[in-house]
This record gives C-alpha cells, structure tokens and sequence, in this order.
C-alpha cells in the first residue's frame, strides 16, 4: 500500500499535487494495479457532453487485482467473515484463495447458463457471501451487474430488470431478517410476469422454504456449481466497460441507473478505503451497509478486496435479537474499523448504555459514519459511547454517483470536528456555488455544492439515456458536476453538509425521490394528486410526509390513509412506505399551477409561525385547512 497517506503533512502535499498534476497524481496511484495493457491517457474529458474516461485505451480485469495480484501473499488471508443473521447459527470464513475459487466456479455457471460479455445481471440476495460472489463473478466474465436492493418490491424490481434488460436473475429461496422471514423467490416470480428479458433464475437456497421453481428457467444455486472447474479465464475488458449499474432516486420520473466503469472504480474505491479508513493489514473492517446500495459496493466488496483486507459482512439487523448485537460482533471478530449510518446509531442510542456495557469494544481504532447528515448528538454519542472517546469518526461524504467517498476525515490524520465531513481527499476539488452558479470563495460560506474536476469513480452515465446523466449533473451550473446537497464552508474551511436541496428525501439514509413516492399514491384509483415531503424524524432522519386530494369517496380518512400507505409499501417497498398521510381538498399551487413544497414542508415539520410568502397562491385559504387538518391550529 504505496498510496496510504501519513501525516497531516503528508495530505497537505498530497492534496497540492493532487491539484496541479492530476494526471501523474492517479496515475501513479493506478500503477498499484496489473493491467493487460498500459494506458495511452490518464484522462480524457469534459463536463459538457459530459464524457469522463479515465486510464485511456487500457485493458484489465478487476477481478485479476483482486485474486491473481493479492493471492502470492494473500492466499490464507480472510477475505470475507459472515456473520449469519442468527447468533447461533455458524459463521463462514472464506480465505481469498476460497474465494477466488468460488468465484471462478460461479462465474462458470453463469457462463454456462448463457451470460457473455455485456450482459445484465440483477442480484437480488440477502446479505451472505454468495452476493459478494455473484458480483465479483459478473466482474470477472464481463457481465455487468446491477444489484437490487431485496426490500424492493416486484414492481419496483421488474422496472430495474426493464430498464436495463437483464439476461439473468440471482436470488434466494428467502431471506432472514431479524425476526423476520422474507419470501424473495415469490417476489421474483411476481415480478418476472412483467419482464421479457430474463432467461434464466439461479437460486440460493437460504431459509429452506418451499418455492415454485420454473422449468427451463430456474436452478438452484448448488446445482449450478456443481459440475463447473474452479479454474477461470479472466475476461479481459476495456477501462471503460460498464462494471455495474445501480439504480438511486432522483428528484423527477423514476430511479436512474447511475453507470460505473471498470478501472477508474477499481482504482479509487481502493485508494479511498485505504486512505479514510488507514486499514491495515492485519485489520478486521466491518460496514453494516447492505450490497444493494453504492457503500456495500464500494466499501463491503470491492474497495476492500482490492485492498487485500478482510471484510464482514452481516446478513442481520441492529437489534435482532437484542440491542447489542452490533458490539457483540465487533467484540466477537475483534473489529478494527467499523463503518455505519446515523440512523443505526440513533436508533441505538435510545436503548441507553446498557447493551453496550456487555462488550469491551477494545479492537475499535475507527468509527464511521455514511449516508445522511450526523447530527452533533449522535456524532458525540458514537464517539464517546462506541469510539470511547480514542477512535477517529470518520463522517464520509458521498453518493451513488461519486463511487467512492469524496469529504471525509482521513482517521488519525486529518482533525475530526463534529457532525462535520471536513475536508476532501486529495483528488477532489469541491466548490461551493450560489443559486446563479457563482464560486463562494472564503470561509464562512454557505451554498450548493458541486465538484469541477473529474475523479475516478465519477457517474459515466444514466443507463440507456445519456441526456438525463448530463441535465441531472452537469446542465444546472455550467461546467461542474452539481451534487444535489447544500453545504456550508466553516471559519476554519471545515465542510458540513447540510442536506439535500432538491426533491430529493432521506430515509434512514435511504434516498427516496418525492415523485417517485408520489406517482405510487396516485396508483390509488380514488386519489386526484398527491405531493410529499420530508420531515424531520428523530432516529430516521428524514421521515415522508404525503398529502392527498381523493376524489368524492365516502371511504373514511383514516381508511384512505392506510390504503395509501399499503399502496406505497407495495409498489416501491417498505422503505417509502410515508409516515404520515394527510388528505386534504387541495394543495398551495401558484399562480401557474406549481404545488407551493415550502408551505408543505413547514406543516409537515410542525413549523407554522412563519409560513413566508403566501400572496402569490391561487388558493390562500387551503393553507389554513391544511394547518388545520395536520392538528396544527
Ligand atoms: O445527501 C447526501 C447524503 O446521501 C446522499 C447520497 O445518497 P446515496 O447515493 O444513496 O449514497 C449514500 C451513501 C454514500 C448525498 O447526496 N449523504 C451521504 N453521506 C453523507 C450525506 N449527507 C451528509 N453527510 C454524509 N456523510
């Protein structure tokens, strides 16, 4: 690990060179990797087509770097540790030389089941080692997988499978979840009577339910493997073919899928996980994301493989079946770095110290958080309660989009400051813009937050719609990637992100589009129009708040209200399943018929007293009724 910075010095001049040489900068990074062929260009690019390709002309498998690369030293090394959603079930280790053959034997049987090149692959799986294998197997035959999340519903899967006419489905009979037995096969049956494209379905067998298996279509994961050698050619692929596509909510239509290519990911996942989290290599790291989002991509699978390390991955949930499991895990594999989401420490935090007093929690040398903003409570708690007051919390910023994490502390390197992400990793060049797009310069600044440089793992396109990827990032000010979030520069130049200035919601760190939520309720046959917003909730962060004009139904409110929630559950999951569902006569719209959100937001924020500007509505008096119905008067 050449590329690991040491000292705050050493960021400092990392971070300058990182400026004026760019090029040298990564490539000298990238030389870490073995590469089928050199690159004629570092990088190639502008922001307006946009067009991004890093490591130019060069060829590789990602998978080479993981397995060929690492295994004359890494071969006994734990790749992965498992940790199975019930405690007293067994674990499974797997060494990287168990892994590389595992792989190569999965990657066979996708072969074999017709999956060249090119195609797509959806893995909609639990969290067990078969997912990590599955995706490592799609990147090592050239096929390009886009892992869905499996608390999506069948609708919302069949959409992914659509959009990106996936070949194959990976799944599981069921899956466990804390106390909880979720029927995933039957969702993809339900699904796939809305697709044409899938050909065949291997299944893993998990709960041992019963399940209908289709003939000609599906197979059971074991079968698939049975007959195939643990030997594989690697696919030798271009630096810029598609790795993976994973579907994230926008502020408009539905979830775009958010394109990543092969060599500038594998390079800077691996830099980052190295750099934020100064992994070392005896280490035991633990993320408790699940594969079905970016930071499982990048920070559960691939950055930490690349990086030789060994990773856990956890199949259950924080409190299942008591409220300690976390710390009794980390005690259990003597966990080095530990990497979680606000959501999961708030939620922690009202059971008090009491679940954690059992465990020493003395392995920890860095806490993490992802996902949504920190607020300073829970940042202190988690670092007094988790971190003991000695591990670095690194609050890393980052999206779908950027691939890797972009603002973060580097642990023991950079100062920690609370609820702040602080400062970007050499590589990044963020800037802080107004509504008009100019540069706030300075300390002491607050505005949108964009980055004017390409770095590695940015967002290649939107599958299938290049348009949407360059009006979504690259149109709203001129010659910068515009991330979405508002974020303030402090008087010491420490960065805080603020939250998301768009439609845009966040749900446990979950990203949640209010159309999206919104054309799942006017599904509803006797709802008009719907609008929805976020609100601020205790331990989720953001909850959805939705309000709904139904037409002349003498059903009750309170019957409309929990239809529209089933309603909402069914069609995208229970992740945008609205907290709150207030039916109303009408919305605030102005004068040319846009639904006035700030009126919305305040209501559904219990924040009545200074309402703004309402002159300029069509109908002033909805605003008192609406106040009015949401118990506010
Ligand atoms: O609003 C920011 C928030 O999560 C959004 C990205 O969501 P997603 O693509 O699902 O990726 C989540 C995991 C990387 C961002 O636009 N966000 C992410 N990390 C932070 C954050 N907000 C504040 N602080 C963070 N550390």
């Amino acid at each position: 690990m050449n590329h690991k910075i040491s000292s705050l010095f050493d960021y400092t001049t990392k971070y300058e060179n990182s400026i004026s040489n760019p090029e040298d900068f990564w490539g000298e990074i990238a030389e870490d990797f073995h590469w089928r062929k050199p690159w004629s260009k570092v990088l190639d690019w502008n922001f307006e087509e946009p067009k991004m390709e890093w490591f130019k002309d060069s060829k590789l498998n990602l998978t080479e770097n993981i397995f060929e690369r690492l295994l004359s030293t890494h071969a006994d090394k734990t790749a992965i540790l498992w940790e199975p959603n019930d405690p007293n079930s067994d674990s499974v280790s797997l060494t990287y030389a168990e892994l590389f053959e595992a792989t190569c034997k999965f990657a066979n049987a996708m072969r074999a089941n017709g999956i060249e090149k090119g195609d797509r692959v959806i893995i909609y799986m639990p969290m067990v080692p078969e997912a990590a294998i599955a995706m490592l197997a799609c990147a090592r035959i050239g096929a390009v997988h886009s892992v869905v999340f499996a608390g999506f519903s069948s609708s919302a899967l069949a959409d992914r499978i659509n959009d990106c006419q996936a070949k194959m489905v990976l799944t599981s009979d069921g899956n466990f979840r804390g106390s909880k037995q979720i029927p995933v096969k039957a969702v993809v049956d339900e699904a796939l009577e809305k697709t044409t494209t899938i050909e065949k379905v291997i299944v893993l067998k998990r709960t041992g339910e019963p399940v209908n298996m289709k003939t000609g279509r599906d197979i059971w994961w074991s079968d698939a493997i049975a007959d195939q050698s643990s030997e594989n050619e690697a696919e030798v692929m271009d630096a810029e073919d598609i790795l993976f596509i994973l579907y994230t909510s926008g502020s408009t239509g539905q979830p775009k899928g958010v394109v990543h290519s092969i060599a500038g990911y594998m390079v800077y996942t691996y830099y980052s996980f190295i750099n934020v989290f100064q992994y070392e290599e005896s280490d035991v790291y633990w993320c408790t994301a699940d594969v079905g989002w970016i930071t499982g991509h990048s920070y559960i699978v691939y950055g930490p493989l690349l990086a030789g390390a060994t990773t856990l991955m956890f199949e259950g949930v924080p409190t299942y079946p008591h409220p300690g499991r976390f710390w009794e895990i980390i005690d259990k594999y003597k966990v080095n770095q530990f990497y979680t989401a606000p959501t999961a420490i708030r939620a922690l935090q009202v059971y008090g110290l009491e679940p954690i007093e059992k465990y020493t929690l003395d392995s920890l040398k860095v806490i993490g958080s992802v996902g949504e903003p920190i607020n300073e409570e829970a940042w202190h708690w988690y670092h007094e309660n988790i971190g003991k007051g000695r591990c670095p919390l690194v609050d890393t910023w980052w999206q779908t989009e950027t691939g890797g994490i972009m603002i973060s502390p580097l642990a023991g390197i950079t100062p920690n400051k609370p609820a702040h992400a602080s400062l970007p990793l050499p590589g990044v060049q963020p800037v802080i813009v107004d509504a008009e797009g100019n540069e706030l310069l300075g300390n002491n600044v607050e505005g949108n937050l964009c980055i004017r440089f390409p770095w590695p793992s940015i967002i290649r396109t939107t599958y299938g719609d290049h348009n949407r990827c360059k009006e979504t990032y690259f149109s709203t000010y001129k010659g910068m990637y515009f991330t979405g979030d508002g974020v303030k520069r402090d008087h010491d130049g420490y960065l805080r992100i603020l939250g998301r200035v768009d439609d845009v919601i966040n749900v446990s760190g979950h990203r949640m589009g209010t159309a999206e939520v919104e054309n799942a309720i006017n599904e509803h046959p006797e709802v008009v129009e719907s609008a929805v917003v976020g609100f601020p909730h205790p331990i989720k962060g953001q909850g959805i708040y939705a309000y709904a004009i139904c037409n002349s139904s003498t059903k009750p409110n309170a019957e409309m209200e929990s239809e529209i929630k089933a309603l909402v559950r069914k069609i995208i999951g229970p992740i945008a399943k609205p907290e709150h569902v207030q039916i109303v006569s009408d919305l605030p719209k102005t004068r040319s018929g846009k639904i006035m959100r700030r009126i919305l937001r305040k209501v559904a924020s219990k924040d009545v007293s200074s309402l703004g500007d309402t002159s300029t509505l069509l109908n002033p008096e909805i605003v008192e009724e609406i106040i009015k119905g949401a118990g506010l008067e």
